[in-house]
């Protein structure tokens, strides 16, 4: 069994597969994850230039340590199969990860991952390609247990928020905000595939947020998020990467504490103590296991 890599993916920057201006900004961006969009981004009449567009910016771009990842079309579709062979067998070396949206169940996204096996036999690449998929339709949400187990090559599962609440028939009018309902109407969902990711070791995401030019706005989803165990966001925009990037990474301060607290507890555990009080809180085993989450996620930086 090959060790999941661990990848950053604070920031996941949509950009439209059909769209060479936009693919060239995106990979000099700060972003840790770019998504070269073949889905939703790009009209049925573009797929196919889209996916060579995609191709050559892979290909042909310098990405530095950005994630290479692109959406596919989901396998409901007629473009599904032919998306995932092309990419691979023409920018397979070039690509880190594909990220498959709607799928219902496990099977779905086993489908991908076998055509994956075949392909890198065929072509003989080393570097397993990972999967990202989007929860987003209801009967997702009710399979999402399975779908997180469904296979090793598995990473990474974005809450999808905009088909999500087309699929259940929630009334909000604009992506990723909800409208008039007391609290996060998203919260039930949000908690409930980020348990699912855990449990399967996978990195749960945030969906997109549309409203580009309210920062403040997109922060609470970013810090809401990151709350319950995401470790990101996407942004559909480059105004939208550095907000992530800050609240999705702790601060210096933040990892010195937890640093702090962590040692105070070896130290206590060191003198035949479980608990003890430090500054004025009571730590234990759960405190120190809370921050190394902290102490993880900085490493997983490099700070
Ligand atoms: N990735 C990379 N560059 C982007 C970008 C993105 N997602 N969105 C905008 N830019 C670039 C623009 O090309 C422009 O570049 P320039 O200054 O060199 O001309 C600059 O950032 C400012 O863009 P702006 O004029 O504010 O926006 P726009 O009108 O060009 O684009 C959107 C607005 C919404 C169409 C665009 O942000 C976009 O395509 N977002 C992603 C859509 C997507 O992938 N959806 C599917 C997943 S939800
Ligand atoms: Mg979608």
């Amino acid at each position: 069994m090959k060790a999941k890599p661990r990848r950053l993916r604070r920031s996941q920057l949509a950009v439209p597969g059909s769209d060479a201006k936009k693919l060239a900004k995106a990979a000099a961006s700060d972003a840790d994850h770019v998504f070269c969009d073949l889905e939703d981004a790009v009209a049925p009449s573009a797929k196919q230039q889209a996916r060579e567009t995609s191709i050559d910016a892979l290909n042909n771009l310098d990405w530095g340590r950005t994630v290479r990842c692109v959406r596919v079309n989901d396998v409901g579709t007629e473009w599904c199969h032919e998306d995932i062979i092309t990419l691979v067998e023409k920018a397979g070396e070039n690509l880190d990860t594909i990220m498959l949206p709607k799928p219902m169940n496990a099977g779905d996204v086993q489908f991908a991952d076998k055509l994956l096996n075949q392909l890198e036999k065929k072509l003989g690449l080393e570097r397993r390609i990972g999967l990202e998929v989007l929860i987003e339709e209801v009967d997702a949400m009710q399979n999402v247990v399975e779908i997180a187990g469904s296979c090793e090559r598995l990473e990474c599962m974005i809450f999808g928020m905009g088909d999500y609440a087309a699929s259940q028939g929630i009334a909000v009018r604009n992506i990723g905000r909800e409208g008039g309902y007391p609290g996060d109407v998203f919260h039930y969902p949000r908690y409930q595939m980020t348990i699912a990711a855990r449990v399967s070791g996978l990195d749960a995401v945030d969906g997109p947020f549309a409203n580009f030019n309210d920062e403040a706005a997109y922060r609470v989803e970013c810090r809401r998020a990151l709350t319950l165990g995401m470790v990101g966001k996407w942004a559909i925009h480059p105004a939208q990467i550095a907000p992530a990037l800050e609240v999705f990474s702790p601060s210096r301060k933040d990892v010195d504490f937890a640093r702090e607290i962590i040692g105070a507890y070896q130290k206590a555990a060191a003198a035949g103590l479980g608990s003890v009080a430090h500054r004025g809180m009571m730590i234990d085993a759960a405190s120190a296991r809370l921050f190394q989450n902290t102490v993880d996620r900085a490493d997983l930086i490099g700070m």
